[in-house]
């Protein structure tokens, strides 16, 4: 038999203290969903520990009293990773938040996981030194989240994802079992990684308590090109052109559509003077590169392959064209877009693309499509518009028959259906797209090993 709600949070509020449990149905809609909202949020209640000590706790609990826990972080995940809506316990790591080390010479930092993503980024600066992942949700979204989802973001084409940046983590299995991954080191070949069936598990196999990352030198002062290209396979070129010259440290590209919006949604006036039907936006470190990046930019105008093009002259004028790349998610979130998140090796890209523009004007006709995304990792954000006056569940039917076509042809062309996304309850349809049937037995088995009670974010990835 399983305890009743109540007791659950009775036994909850003697560990953790009455200020460590939020069960009004503020907190439940608050901390029980993330930003896709696909269901309605009803968490049991929300557990708020200070300690990994008390995350054990928690889990020691769950165990006994067989309920569901889901981890919590800024809940700005885009695939329902983060969903309670079956009478979980979300266990939100807000108050852990604490700096824990930094190390100028060795270029790490500790921090406990529910640290904003954004102070990871000032706690660097302030030691002279810079945490290479950001994107446009840094400001809320926390660094335990980011490594349960592998966040990818902007700058995945200097320093890598995510996982590129763990050196150790603090975890909480589902066993109730506390264990440092990897201890911050730089080496150590001591048998299989763990670490790294954390990063990106999505919470199925615990909690992530505690981050070491690796910091870098501070890059120099930003450039930004904005580029208008006459078509797809043109952004490649462009891509081949600016990395024989300079090394950027940003490739992002967004269609016309989504740029109108922005413009609009920001009341700014169209950044060139030529309308093109994709812009390339990219960034590299002004010093010793400006005269290069010019240069590419002639022999790109002169070989057709860009249209028109600014290079910013000041800090504000780079941080005004990053403006229109980086509002895009928060401008298109006024029409609850449904999200593709694709990946796809950067060769396959413009046949890929050519065949999903046709599939797309086939299964999305009469609904807009907006294209953007981090280009240079090969990573596609597809969003399809929902019409103000959509109904919900034909929007819903439609576009995720629409996905499934999708992912047929990102399966043909050796690409994956969640490039950072993460698949949580959103895209657990489409697992089998990407991975073999093999592979999701091996998933299912660690998921055992770490979580024998199946407690952990049950129902996310696969079921
Ligand atoms: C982005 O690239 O802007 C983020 O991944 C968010 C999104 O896709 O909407
Ligand atoms: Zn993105």
């Amino acid at each position: 038999m399983s305890a009743t709600p109540a007791a659950v949070a009775r036994s909850l509020r003697e560990m953790l203290g009455a200020d460590g449990v939020l069960d009004d149905p503020q907190a439940a809609a608050r901390y029980g969903t993330d930003r896709t909202a696909l269901a309605p949020p009803d968490p049991v209640c929300v557990a708020l520990p200070r300690t990994p000590g008390e995350v054990r706790a928690i889990v020691g609990l769950a165990r006994r009293a067989r309920w569901s826990l889901v981890p919590s972080g800024g809940r700005t995940g885009l695939s329902g990773g983060a969903l309670a809506a079956h009478g979980e316990i979300v266990v939100s790591l807000e108050r852990m938040n604490g700096l824990l080390a930094i190390d100028p010479v060795e270029r790490s930092i500790t921090v406990e996981a529910g640290m904003i993503t954004a102070d990871v980024q000032h706690h660097a600066a302030a030691a002279g030194l810079f945490y290479g992942v950001d994107f446009a949700s840094a400001g809320s979204s926390q660094i335990g989240g980011n490594v349960a989802t592998n966040a990818g973001g902007i700058r995945v084409i200097r320093y890598g994802m995510t996982r590129e940046q763990v050196r150790g983590l603090g975890v909480v299995d589902g066993r109730g079992e506390a264990m440092e991954l990897n201890r911050g080191l730089v080496k150590n070949n001591t048998g299989l990684d763990l670490r790294h069936l954390f990063v990106g598990s999505e919470g199925i196999l615990g909690i992530v308590t505690t981050v070491t990352l690796a910091l870098h030198p501070p890059p120099g002062a930003p450039a930004v090109m904005l580029l208008a290209v006459p078509d797809f396979a043109s952004i490649l070129e462009v891509l081949h052109t600016i990395r024989s010259a300079l090394a950027p440290n940003a490739f992002e590209f967004f269609g016309h559509n989504g740029l109108l919006r922005v413009q609009q949604a920001l009341g700014v006036r169209p950044p060139l003077a030529v309308a093109a039907p994709f812009y390339v936006l990219l960034e590299f470190d002004e010093q010793d590169q400006r005269e290069s990046a010019l240069a590419a930019l002639d022999r790109l105008v002169d070989a057709g392959r860009v249209l028109d093009g600014v290079l910013s002259q000041t800090l504000a004028q780079a941080q005004e064209l990053w403006r229109l790349r980086e509002a895009m998610s928060e401008t298109l979130a006024r029409w609850r877009p449904w999200k593709n998140d694709i990946a796809l090796r950067v060769p396959q890209l413009p046949a890929f693309v050519e065949r999903a523009q046709a599939l797309v004007e086939r299964e999305y006709a009469g609904l807009e499509v907006v294209w953007y995304g981090h280009i240079g990792d090969g990573n596609l954000h597809l969003n399809v518009l929902r019409p103000e006056d959509a109904d919900n569940a034909g929007f819903a039917a439609l576009c995720s028959a629409g996905s499934q076509r999708i992912a047929e042809l990102v399966a043909g062309c050796g690409g994956s259906v969640s490039a950072e996304h993460g698949i949580g309850l959103l895209k657990k349809g489409l697992l089998a797209y990407s991975r073999s049937a093999a592979e999701i037995a091996a998933m299912r088995a660690i998921k055992r090993v770490f979580d024998p009670a199946g407690i952990m974010n049950p129902g996310k990835v696969f079921d």
